[in-house]
């Protein structure tokens, strides 16, 4: 007789935003350890573009995500702002870079990642065209992965969409886009959580930003005074990752199967402050 796993207790996904430099790095960690102590995590995907100081991401603090669980790695803008990442893309089919970059560009916009008990989950990663560098056109960028899944018998059980994109509106169209195509589609790039996490109308879970993993008391990451500076001089100024108390940003999926499909039966915003690290 099949096991009736409708009334098991829900698994769930962890999707956290730009995890920013040293002190996002350890927020990631307080926080993935404290939602497993208190949840079934299956899954955990992390926009990693600023893991490394702040800007782009490199082998070690790609290793460091995935000593902690991270299962898979988005990215966006700041992708190629350290050296190593063309070999990390094309040796690494945990790490995905923006779908919609040129065709030419090395590495995978999209990956379908097998769990241990057999749930596929789909993971695309798309860049915004609004007030950011030029691209491809991601709606129709998205349209085909889920069009070749589909006529290639692989779609997943799940889909994630993470938009990587500065403009609230532009987001938010895409989620008309995708709704009811894909399980849920959440903003990274603002570094600040938004509070309108919803199910759109054809069922779709939608959140414009999940926000900043980093150094609380920073403007994105970065040391208020520099921030302060630049703005009100015009002066370039030097760059640096802020420090200080930890944040935590994440949007927590809560899965389950009925009669073999998988659905978000649940979703939450998590956000924590963590002390300084090593206090
Ligand atoms: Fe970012
Ligand atoms: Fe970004």
């Amino acid at each position: 007789m099949p096991v009736d796993l409708s009334t098991e207790p829900l698994s769930w996904i962890v999707v956290v935003g730009d995890v920013f430099g040293r002190p996002g790095r350890s927020a990631l960690s307080l926080g993935l350890k404290k939602v497993t102590s208190e949840r079934n995590i299956v899954f955990t995907v992390v926009n990693g573009e600023n893991l490394a100081g702040g800007k782009g991401l490199n082998e070690k603090t790609v290793s460091e995500c995935f000593d902690m669980g991270v299962s898979a790695i988005t990215t966006g803008n700041h992708l190629f702002d350290q050296k190593g990442v063309v070999d990390l893309l094309q040796k690494d089919g945990r790490v995905l870079r923006p779908l919609n970059f040129s065709r030419l560009c090395p590495g995978a916009g999209s990956g379908i990642f097998t769990l241990e008990s057999g749930l596929r989950v789909g993971v695309i990663n798309l860049i915004g065209r609004v007030f950011m560098a030029p691209s491809d056109c991601p709606f129709s960028a998205a349209d085909e992965v889920l069009d070749g899944w589909k006529s290639q018998g692989l779609f997943p059980d799940l889909v994630l969409v993470d938009f990587h994109g500065e403009a609230s509106g532009e987001k938010r169209a895409m989620g008309f886009h995708l709704d009811g195509r894909v399980d849920a589609l959440y903003g990274t790039h603002t570094h600040v959580q938004t509070n309108d996490l919803e199910r759109f109308p054809g069922g779709s879970w939608y959140l414009t930003d999940v926000g900043l993993s980093g150094p609380h008391w920073s403007v994105i990451g970065v040391e208020p005074e520099m921030a302060l500076s630049k703005y009100r001089t015009h002066v370039p100024a030097p760059f640096k990752v802020a420090d200080g108390e930890l944040l935590f940003c994440a949007l927590l999926l809560g899965v389950s199967v009925k009669q073999g499909r998988w659905s978000i039966e649940k979703a939450e915003l998590f956000r924590e402050v963590f002390p300084k690290d090593g206090d």
